[in-house]
């Protein structure tokens, strides 16, 4: 019998190409980095299923010179790389991987909350390059953690364990949603409020808001005015819900105490600004990027696959 053409766009953890190379055949071989705009063409025309990262940006115009494509499982919970009104026109189905990169994505907001508040790469710095000359009572003083007020943006499945992650540091919770959750998603102390009282009443703020229309430049020079002068960010959803020239102003103009961000407005470039100021903690998009994480979604991919070659619901369908 013959095997599924599948599409992998990039290189995924060994446990994952290896269940894909015996259950799939693979109409090209990924590499390490992003595929050129042709390769891309070229492996979604010739496959009926394709798993796809968020570097790729799948539009109208892809998705109509692939006459056998009926999935695409992008490999990521955020799926604003892809055309869903397209796809939903050529009756391809799309799908994310949830759940799987939750704790991993909540435990990284928690590493650049903590890193920003308390100046660990600073610290890292100082001790690496030689240039720490003993204990001082002065040096590199940070942000109480403890009991302060965490604000959270987006109280999904992410924003929800980060918020939970809290106890343990006796904060309380504030947060804003487009719609409220259920009663059972919250902890009867935390406050549902609007965007500006979460921005003004917040020690820390951590967003985790889908890329939309709606959420670019969810925060910008407005929102910032509203955030007290002692106040961390912290982004660990897309770029774009951040105007980054608005921010790197706050910073400069010390309106914002600091900022740990994992994404940015046009990866991998970043604001020359974000790059210069000690009170910005920055990661390369590693959220969701333990071990175990990276190879679940694989499997879901796999899974949501599977489901639409033998004509079942795709569990994570989004559109
Ligand atoms: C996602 O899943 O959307 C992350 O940004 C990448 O893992």
């Amino acid at each position: 019998m013959s095997l599924p053409a599948l599409y992998v766009s990039r290189l995924l953890p060994p446990a994952v190409m290896s269940v894909l190379t015996e259950r799939f055949r693979l109409v090209a071989q990924p590499g390490p980095l992003p595929p050129e705009k042709q390769s891309l063409r070229k492996g979604l025309e010739e496959a009926e299923a394709a798993i796809c990262t968020l570097t790729e940006q799948i539009d109208r115009e892809a998705l109509h010179a692939a006459p056998r494509l009926r999935v695409i499982a992008n490999y990521a919970v955020g799926y604003n790389n892809i055309d869903l009104d397209a796809a939903k026109d050529r009756g391809i189905v799309v799908t994310n991987t949830p759940d799987v990169l939750t704790e991993a994505t909540a435990d990284m907001a928690w590493a650049l909350l903590l890193a920003t508040a308390r100046r660990i790469p600073e610290g890292h710095g100082l001790v690496q390059q030689g240039a720490w000359t003993g204990w001082e009572p002065t040096q590199l003083l940070g942000a109480d953690v403890y009991e302060k007020t965490l604000g959270i943006v987006g109280m999904g499945r992410i924003g929800n364990a980060v918020a939970r992650r809290a106890a343990g540091f006796r904060m309380p919770i504030v947060y804003c949603n487009r719609t409220a959750p259920a009663p059972s998603d919250t902890a009867p102390s935390w406050r549902h409020l609007s965007l500006q009282k979460v921005l003004s009443e917040s020690d820390f703020i951590s967003l985790h808001v889908p890329l939309t229309p709606s959420t670019r430049h969810l925060i910008g020079a407005a929102e910032l005015r509203l955030m007290r002068p002692t106040a961390f960010l912290i982004n660990t959803s897309r770029g774009p819900a951040i105007d980054e020239a608005a921010l790197v102003d706050a910073l400069r103009e010390r309106r914002l105490a600091g900022a740990g961000l994992d994404v940015y407005e046009q990866e991998p470039a970043l604001h020359p600004g974000l790059r210069s100021l000690a009170q910005v903690v920055t990661l390369p998009h590693l959220g969701s990027a333990t071990l175990s994480a990276r190879v679940r979604m694989g499997m879901v991919c796999i899974e949501n696959i599977r489901a639409v070659l033998e004509e079942r619901p795709a569990p994570n369908r989004v559109n």
